[in-house]
């Protein structure tokens, strides 16, 4: 399937309004962005991930500005049609309104995306109103912040009792009144997110926050099997990509070392 025109926030809105699923998934270079975009994936995040998935990193606090808008355009220059969000990095945006502004900017004039996404609920409320008055779309993120990682200790399921459910339900809302034109709902139980996507008319983004949500959003990574570790609870392997360039690399060795390719069909 390919997009007739260029996605935008408003086809979001009345994808929610119309009860319709938003397809969303990570990617980090042009290659991957085009194929998703090729088949129909609406909404492309340039996830922090990046720094696990692509730069070798253990957790997304390493990941710079830098290294986040280089890859940002690699992805805008794959998909043409998909609305791609920057995932803005830890510290990026933190330090004051004027510093996420300016770097904010950055992910629309210089790395060509349409929008950038923020961790965390209502405190970032103040700097989410000022993006959007200037004219640049936000992403909200809740529940499991990988950001938060030293301060939380550890990678933890959120909304767990009944109070930190309201306070999902409240840093939704809140983002919601700043302008974000949506939320990712990460590691909730799926009835706490149920409750947060029938509390906001922007659209809920889910990963592992159940089925109610009005869009999913995954690591292309795990989905392909190129992360060979272990299965994410959340996700679930739909290729085996690692095996297979395991198997294609293994194979290239094995004739190289045996003379056996190059061929004269691969020579001038
Ligand atoms: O960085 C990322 O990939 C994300 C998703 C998990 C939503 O933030």
């Amino acid at each position: 399937m390919k997009f007739k025109k260029k996605l935008t926030v408003s086809y979001f809105r009345k994808k929610k309004e119309n009860g319709e699923k938003i397809v969303a998934l990570t990617a980090y270079d042009a290659p991957t962005a085009k194929l998703a975009e090729e088949c129909g994936v609406e909404l492309i995040l340039v996830g922090d991930s990046l720094a696990m998935t692509a730069l070798g990193y253990t957790n997304t606090l390493p990941l710079t500005l830098e290294q986040s808008l280089h890859h940002c355009s690699a992805v805008r220059r794959g998909a043409n049609y998909s609305f791609i969000v920057g995932d803005m990095p830890f510290m990026t945006y933190q330090i004051s309104i004027e510093q996420a502004m300016g770097n904010a900017a950055k992910y629309l004039k210089d790395a060509g995306v349409d929008a950038v996404k923020l961790e965390g609920g209502a405190k970032n409320a103040p700097a989410i109103e000022r993006l959007v008055e200037a004219g640049i779309p936000v992403m909200g993120h809740i529940g499991l912040l990988p950001q938060s990682l030293l301060t939380s200790g550890g990678y933890k399921i959120a909304g767990k009792t009944e109070e930190d459910a309201v306070r999902l339900i409240d840093d939704a809302k809140t983002l919601e009144n700043a302008g974000a034109f949506c939320v990712v709902l990460e590691c909730m139980p799926a009835e706490v997110s149920k409750r947060v996507t029938e509390a906001v008319s922007i659209p809920t983004i889910g990963i592992g926050a159940g089925s109610d949500c009005d869009g999913q959003i995954q690591v292309t990574n795990d989905i392909l099997g190129l992360f060979t570790d272990f299965v994410p609870k959340h996700s679930k392997r739909y290729a085996n990509l690692g095996e297979e360039i395991k198997k294609a690399f293994l194979a290239y060795a094995s004739e190289v070392g045996e003379s056996k390719f190059p061929t004269d069909k691969h020579s001038f």
